[in-house]
């Protein structure tokens, strides 16, 4: 049997077994998918050590991103942008590639299981950490009017702009900068969603029909969702999806097979309730 697995730190509330085994189930793969939980200055040796061994590709997540995108021999020009890898695999030549799939995850899940589309939209991103820089190239190659990046420490959101500008139009403030602006998609990236917390946001910049899409999911709506709901979002979306969608495609990358995302979306979201 192939294995695969993600790493992490922690590790204990990861979905990816039990999407993976979905996954695998589902495309008759004949595969197995473990959660490894690694001390945080031991992923070169773990990971050294799973491929040494005959496994076939893993998952990266917090807070070896970074680290993993060090590991890999070659990695793809997204990894190289988002400046993270998530996904490891061992090619035929017994190099690892690294490559990220959480911007093309959260674009399919607005985009092919919401029927949203970005081309011409004006967008508000919320954050400018690991998170927002994994997602904006593949936001920008969706054509968007613009992207502003909002953040708490307008520098970071700067350093972003400046990095992504050869993507599309881009643009970088603080959350009080945006009064009088108007924006169709709302993205949380920040990390304030975790504390239940949110950025200081005037409703105003909601235009007539926009959509809010955080990043993060918990069991029900996140604050983010309960602002945007309660100030008239026509559509607020949790990144359940956008987990799931980053999965099926690193289970492409590895097995080149495409799974059927959306029963498996229900059920993660049942183990939620
Ligand atoms: P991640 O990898 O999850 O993106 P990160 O790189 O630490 O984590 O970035 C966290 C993001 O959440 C940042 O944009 C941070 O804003 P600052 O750059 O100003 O620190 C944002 N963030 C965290 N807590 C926040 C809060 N309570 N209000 C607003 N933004 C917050």
């Amino acid at each position: 049997m192939d294995r695969y697995g993600v790493v992490g730190n922690p590790i204990e509330h990861s979905k990816s077994p039990q999407i993976h085994a979905a996954f695998a189930s589902q495309t008759r793969q004949n595969m197995v998918y473990d959660a490894f939980l690694v001390p945080k200055d031991g992923f070169g040796d773990f990971a050294q050590n799973f491929f040494n061994k005959g496994g076939r590709g893993l998952n990266v997540t917090l807070p070896f991103k970074l680290q993993a995108r060090q590991f890999a021999d070659v990695c793809s020009g997204r990894a190289r942008k988002a400046g993270a890898v998530n996904t490891l695999l061992i090619g035929k030549d017994n190099k690892i590639y690294g490559d990220n799939t959480d911007g093309i995850g959260m674009v399919r899940d607005i985009c092919k299981n919401h029927q949203g589309q970005f081309r011409d939209k004006r967008v508000l991103v919320l954050g400018a950490g690991g998170a927002v820089r994994g997602v904006l190239e593949v936001l920008l190659d969706e054509k968007p009017a613009h992207l502003n990046i909002a953040n708490r420490t307008v520098e970071k959101a700067e350093q972003l702009a400046s990095l992504f500008a050869d993507c599309g139009p881009v643009s970088a403030s603080g959350y009080t900068d945006l009064d009088g602006g108007q924006f169709d998609f709302i993205i949380n990236g920040t990390a304030a969603s975790l504390q239940g917390a949110l950025p200081p946001l005037a409703p105003t910049i909601m235009a007539p029909g926009a959509w809010c899409y955080d990043m993060m999911y918990t069991r029900g709506d996140t604050a983010f969702m309960s602002w945007a709901k309660a100030h008239g979002a026509a559509k607020t979306l949790d990144g359940l999806g956008m987990l799931v969608e980053q999965a099926a495609e690193s289970f492409f990358i590895w097995r080149n097979v495409r799974p059927d995302t959306l029963p498996v979306i229900h059920m993660i979201r049942e183990l939620l309730t």
